[in-house]
Order: C-alpha cells, then structure tokens, then sequence
C-alpha cells in the first residue's frame, strides 16, 4: 500500500512535470507552467521521504534545506542577462546528481544484472560529462575562465579521453556482472576522472557566445543520465522526467542551431563563436550615414508603421523600458508599431520576449520571423535596436559568409533603416553588416538606453 502511493506520487510529479513544460511553451502560460513543474519536484521529494529504507532524514532534510536556501536566493538576484550561466549551473548540478547516483550504486552493489550495469554506467558517463562541461560553459559566460583553448590535435585527444572512459566504463560493468574480478573501487575512480576531463575538454574550445547551443545540450545529456539513473533506482519520476527533458533539450539544441543555420557538430568543433563583439576594422564599400536622434524621432514619429527590431545590445543597455516608451508614444501619435523578434536575436532563447515582457509590452505586439517579414516592405520605418548579424542580409545574399542560410529579418526592405548601436562593434558571429551601409538607412550611434531616451525626447517634439 504504501509502496504503491509512493509509486502513485511519482506518477503524479512526472504529470506535473509534463504539464509544466506544456505551459511553458507560451509566454501566457509561461507562469503557470514553472509553478506546475515546481509543485511537481515538491510532490517527488515528499514522496522520496516516504521510501522504506530511507535512514538519513537528518542528512535528506540539511541536504534539502542548504539547497532550497542558495537557489531561491541565487534565483531572485540573478540579473536576466546572467541567466544563461544559471541554467548551465542548475543543469550541470542534475547531471551531477544523476553521476552520484550510479556511483553510489555501482559501490553499493557488486552484483547486477547486464541491463542496469550498462544503462548504469552510460548514465553516469553522460552525467559526469553534463556536470563538468556545464561547469566550465558557467565560468566561461561569468568571465571566470577568459579564453578559448584551442590547439592543434585537439578533437584527436578529446576522443582519446572519451574512449579510454568508455573502456574502463566496460570495465566496470564486466566487475558488476560478475565477468571480471579486482577491486572496483580505483577502477570506478578512474572511469568517472576520465568522464569528467573530457566535459572539461569537450568544452574549452567552445567560444563563450556558442555557450546558450551547448548548455541546452548538456541539459539534454542531463536528461538523459537522469532518465537511466531512474531505471537503476526504478524511479518512474525520474525516468519520465529525465525523457522529458531530454527531449526538450535535444529538440531546443536543434533549434537554435537552426536559427544560426549551423550544425550542432560545428558548435561543438569549430570555436566559431569566440569571435563576436570585436571592433571591425574595413567595412564594405559605400559609407555608414549618421543621423542626429531628432532626425530619426521626425522620421518615426510620421510614418504610419514602425516595425522594431531589438537585439543584444538592448539587452546589454537594459532599454527595453525606454523603447517601450517609445513605442507608446507614437501609437499616441497615430504610428502603429509592431516588435520583431529572430529566434536567436540576444544570448539565449527567448531573450527579447522576456525582456520585453519584463517591460510590460502585450504579446500581441510582438511578431516572429515568419509572421513579419512581409511587413518590412510596407513598413516606413524599422527601429534597429542593438541587433546585428539577425538583421545581415548576408545571411540571404552571400553564399560566401559565415551566416549565410540563416533565416534573417529583412529590415532593409522597409523605407528607412534606423540603426541604434555604441560604433563599428561587430555582432556575435565578428562579421560585417552591409545594412549598415545602405542608401536607405541612418546610424544614431550610442548606447541603447541613451539614444532611444532622446528618441523618446525627439518625438514628444514632434
Ligand atoms: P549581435 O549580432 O550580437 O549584435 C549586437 C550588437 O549590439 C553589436 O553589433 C553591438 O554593436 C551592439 N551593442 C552592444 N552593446 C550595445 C549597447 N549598450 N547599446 C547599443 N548597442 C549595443 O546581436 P543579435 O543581432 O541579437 O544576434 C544574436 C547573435 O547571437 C546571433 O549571431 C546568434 O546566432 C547568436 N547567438 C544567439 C543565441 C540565442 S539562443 N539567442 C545563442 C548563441 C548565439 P556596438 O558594439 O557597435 O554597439
């Protein structure tokens, strides 16, 4: 009986877990959905107190408590652009989890049978290198480790590494099932020092802007581990948890690879995106045309449709109140203003719809790729707000760029281009932007806050 409640209040935590993330996937739902999921882990840690041989309740309730205490103070300081090494923190802790677990019961047990021995050792491979490699992406996005370590032989030595833990992996699963004799003890040890190096190495040739595509695959490897972890405990929250997010990890992974139009194998082994946010320093030919922020105000404030575009930079200057502002002082002028947004404009999914939530703009304003690039023709101006390689038409007419293929915003399209940005920085992928040279667009130049303050100021004169 009890059992069977125990068993029923897992269940019951993965349902929570599944409606959670159906909730997340829109931002009205967005809430909701994290609360869901929430109650859900809090339903699956009672239940876990629950379990006959649980002893330690002392140790389970320090445990529970030091936890709950960082995060939800951690939680409520980060600041939104510090997000991404959050998540990676977070997500590398589970894949973590999920490595102690196998460890625990590959030193618990000495014998099992083939089935949980090798699911057992491939989850704690994957948690280990989740849980290592999720540590260097944090230190990486928190400016602790600066530089990108890439040397030649590189690839050569990191699948040495993978395959020297995958052998020792056999190892330990032929002593579990009784194949092979010696102490299991050093030959564990070395199998999980193996699969941690070789997160570490996985990850430090990664450019620390790729970091968001190789957190959410970490997060999917987390997923995984955790999911076979649960099939080594016969944890039915686990295992549906882990396949949940696994799959969600996998299929956000690739989708923003495709947003960037790049492979997940070019993420991972070409450093590309260590370049960004240099200083360029030729641009095409033809010259970039400055305009003063009344000029620009005069021209937004009487046109009839203003599309407006943010990118990082908006996020990095923290104005999406200002624009916010702007935008609702020229729809008092009359001016209907819509926000486009490109799946991967700012550092992380979603970037630009959380800030401009967080600014109060309603949903129904803001408009994705598909839905608003025929509009861009129509438009008499489109507002460029720290956005760089999302809005490069290279993506769309040189073969021979970088991003070529990736699907862009075609704001050159519309009448007037208004670009707002501090000078020549280049944008993450570190290439130039012939938009900015166009017949139709003007530079107001300056950081983001700034600029759309006088906007805001050139308008109300109007
Ligand atoms: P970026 O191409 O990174 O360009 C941002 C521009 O903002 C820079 O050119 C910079 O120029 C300007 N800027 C920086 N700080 C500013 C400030 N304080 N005020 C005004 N402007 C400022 O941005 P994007 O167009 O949003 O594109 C995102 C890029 O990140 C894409 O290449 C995408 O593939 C990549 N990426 C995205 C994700 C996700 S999931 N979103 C994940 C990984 C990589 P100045 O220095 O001249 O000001």
């Amino acid at each position: 009986m009890r059992a069977d409640l125990i068993q029923l209040s897992y269940v019951a935590a993965a349902v929570l877990f599944i409606l959670g993330l159906k909730g997340m996937s829109s931002p009205r739902t967005a809430r909701r959905g994290i609360v869901w999921a929430g109650v859900g882990m809090l339903v699956a840690v009672i239940a876990t107190f629950f379990e006959p041989d649980m002893t330690n309740y002392l140790l389970m309730v320090v445990a529970v408590a030091i936890g709950g205490s960082v995060a939800y103070v951690a939680a409520r300081r980060v600041a939104m652009t510090d997000m991404p090494q959050m998540v990676a923190i977070y997500n590398g802790m589970g894949g973590g989890a999920a490595a102690l677990i196998a460890a625990n019961e590959f030193l618990r047990s000495t014998t099992m049978t083939p089935s949980f021995a090798i699911l057992g050792v491939i989850g704690a491979l994957i948690g280990s290198i989740s849980f290592s490699g999720s540590m260097i992406a944090f230190a990486k996005l928190q400016g602790i480790i600066k530089k990108s370590f890439l040397f030649p032989g590189q690839n050569v030595l990191n699948i040495l590494v993978l395959a020297a833990a995958i052998v020792l992996g056999v190892f330990v699963t032929l002593q579990h099932t009784g194949h092979l004799g010696g102490p299991v003890g050093p030959t564990l040890g070395l199998f999980f020092a193996l699969a941690l190096l070789y997160g570490v190495l996985m990850t430090l040739p990664i450019g620390g802007a790729d970091m968001p595509v190789v957190i959410s695959l970490y997060n999917a490897f987390t997923g995984l581990a955790v999911g076979l972890e649960g099939y080594v405990l016969g944890n039915a929250a686990l295992i549906i948890a882990g396949i949940v997010v696994g799959s969600a990890g996998t299929l956000l992974t690739q989708l923003m690879a495709k947003a960037m139009n790049r492979s997940i194998a070019n993420v991972l082994f070409a450093g590309f995106g260590a370049h960004g946010g240099q200083e360029l320093a030729e641009g095409p030919e033809g010259s970039m045309k400055e305009a003063a922020p009344d000029d620009a105000a005069i021209t937004m404030a009487f046109g009839q449709k203003v599309i407006i575009v943010p990118g990082y930079g908006m996020a990095v200057a923290q104005a999406q109140h200002k624009v916010w502002e702007l935008a609702k002082l020229l729809q008092e002028k009359g001016v209907q203003v819509k926000f486009a947004i490109h799946p991967v404009a700012g550092r992380m999914p979603g970037h630009m719809n959380v800030l401009l939530a967080e600014a109060g703009v309603p949903y129904d304003m803001i408009y994705d790729l598909d839905e608003i690039n025929g509009d861009f023709p129509t438009a008499d101006a489109a507002l460029v707000i720290g956005a760089n390689d999302v809005v490069n038409p290279a993506a769309r007419d040189d073969p021979g760029s970088p991003i070529y293929g990736m699907p862009i915003l075609d704001v050159d399209k519309a009448q007037n281009v208004i670009v707002v940005k501090r000078g020549r920085g280049a944008g993450f992928a570190g290439i130039e932007n012939k938009l900015f040279y166009g017949d139709n667009t003007r530079m107001v130049y300056g950081d983001a806050q700034d600029v759309v303050s006088k906007l805001i100021a050139g308008v109300k004169k109007v």
